[in-house]
Order: structure tokens, then C-alpha cells, then sequence
């Protein structure tokens, strides 16, 4: 291993490239960085299932995602509809998992994100960053504790801390 490092180095000092070289640069993970136009346009998204009112099935929520109050409806988008897990389990890097918080007057009180940021990010937690945004989308929190880890430590209990696909 480090000896065919050195040997790159060595050979793109000399302003060549090889098929080697090529092939240490490909295992570089790819990274995802969301902005706020990302999550525009959700609404023409994929729904993972149909919009939910109350406590979850699974339990999990308790009072998160103002899951107690039976007010507020959730919705649940996927920024690709053919999102699927690969080999590893996992969701591939730039898959956007969006929930919308819809109050009965149709105002949306917050909108939670997760995105598939990878490269070396959050390793520990398959590479989700977790987000918080406004009803207008604007980015409040954003990184991989988010509410002091609190997203990830729930969401742990689902396949790639995924819920709903
Ligand atoms: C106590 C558990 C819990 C906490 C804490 C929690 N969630 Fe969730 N979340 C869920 C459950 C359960 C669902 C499944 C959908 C539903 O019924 O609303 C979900 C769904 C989601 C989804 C849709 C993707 C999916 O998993 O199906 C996103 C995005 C999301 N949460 C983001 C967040 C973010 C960001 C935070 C922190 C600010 C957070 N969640 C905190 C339990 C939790």
C-alpha cells in the first residue's frame, strides 16, 4: 500500500498520469454538500408513504416531529423516486429524505431533512447529515449532532436510519 502510494506521488510529481494513479483517486468516496435549492421543489417529490397524523406505528417517535399533537399532519419526501438501498444496505450519497410538518391553517411549522452527504463525513452514522429548515425551506441547523444528537440516536433504530423506505 504505501509503497504504490509513494509511487504515485511520485509519478504525478513528474506530471504523469497512470492508470494506478487513477485508481486511488476513484476510491476517494464522493461528497454530497446540500444548499438550500436542494430541498426546493420537494412538494413535486416522491411521497414515501401517505401522509400521517398522530404517533407512528413503530412507537418511535413519542414527541418528536410533533408527533403527539394530532394536529399536525407529516409528509414525506424522496428527491429520487427509484431510491433504493445499494449492496451495502445503504442509500446512495445526494439521496434527500424530507419531512414537512403541516399545521391544519396549512402553515408548516418546520421541515426536517436527511441527506446522504458521504465522502468522510459522519462515518459513524452512514454518512447522513440532518437537517433543519423553516416552512420557507431556509436552513436553521444543520451537521451530524443536530439537536444534540438526537436525530441520529433515533433514527439509528431503522435500516440506514431511514423509516419509511
Ligand atoms: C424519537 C424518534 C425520532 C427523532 C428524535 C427524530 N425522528 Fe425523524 N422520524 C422518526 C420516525 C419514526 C419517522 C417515520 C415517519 C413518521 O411517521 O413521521 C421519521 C421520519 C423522518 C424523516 C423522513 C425519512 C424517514 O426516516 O422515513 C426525516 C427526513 C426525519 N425524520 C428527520 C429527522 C431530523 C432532522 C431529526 C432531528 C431534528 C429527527 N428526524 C428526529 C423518528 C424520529
Amino acid at each position: 500500500m504505501i509503497r504504490s502510494l509513494s509511487y504515485c506521488v511520485g509519478i504525478v510529481s513528474m506530471v504523469i498520469l497512470t492508470s494506478g494513479c487513477e485508481r486511488s483517486t476513484d476510491s476517494t468516496p464522493h461528497e454530497f454538500v446540500a444548499e438550500a435549492k436542494d430541498f426546493s421543489g420537494y412538494q413535486n417529490w416522491t411521497q414515501t408513504v401517505a401522509p400521517r397524523r398522530g404517533p407512528d406505528p413503530s412507537g418511535f417517535i413519542g414527541d418528536a416531529h410533533s408527533a403527539k399533537d394530532t394536529m399536525i399532519t407529516r409528509s414525506i419526501f424522496v428527491n429520487r423516486s427509484n431510491a433504493t438501498r445499494q449492496g451495502n444496505g445503504e442509500f446512495s450519497v445526494g439521496t434527500i429524505f424530507l419531512k414537512v410538518l403541516r399545521a391544519q391553517d396549512g402553515s408548516i411549522p418546520m421541515i426536517t431533512a436527511m441527506v446522504k452527504r458521504g465522502g468522510s463525513f459522519n462515518p459513524s452514522d452512514n454518512g447522513w447529515e440532518w437537517f433543519v429548515l423553516d416552512g420557507q425551506g431556509s436552513i436553521m441547523m444543520r451537521g451530524a449532532g443536530v439537536m444534540d444528537g438526537m436525530c441520529a440516536a433515533c433514527h439509528k433504530a431503522a435500516n440506514d436510519y431511514v423509516f419509511t423506505r
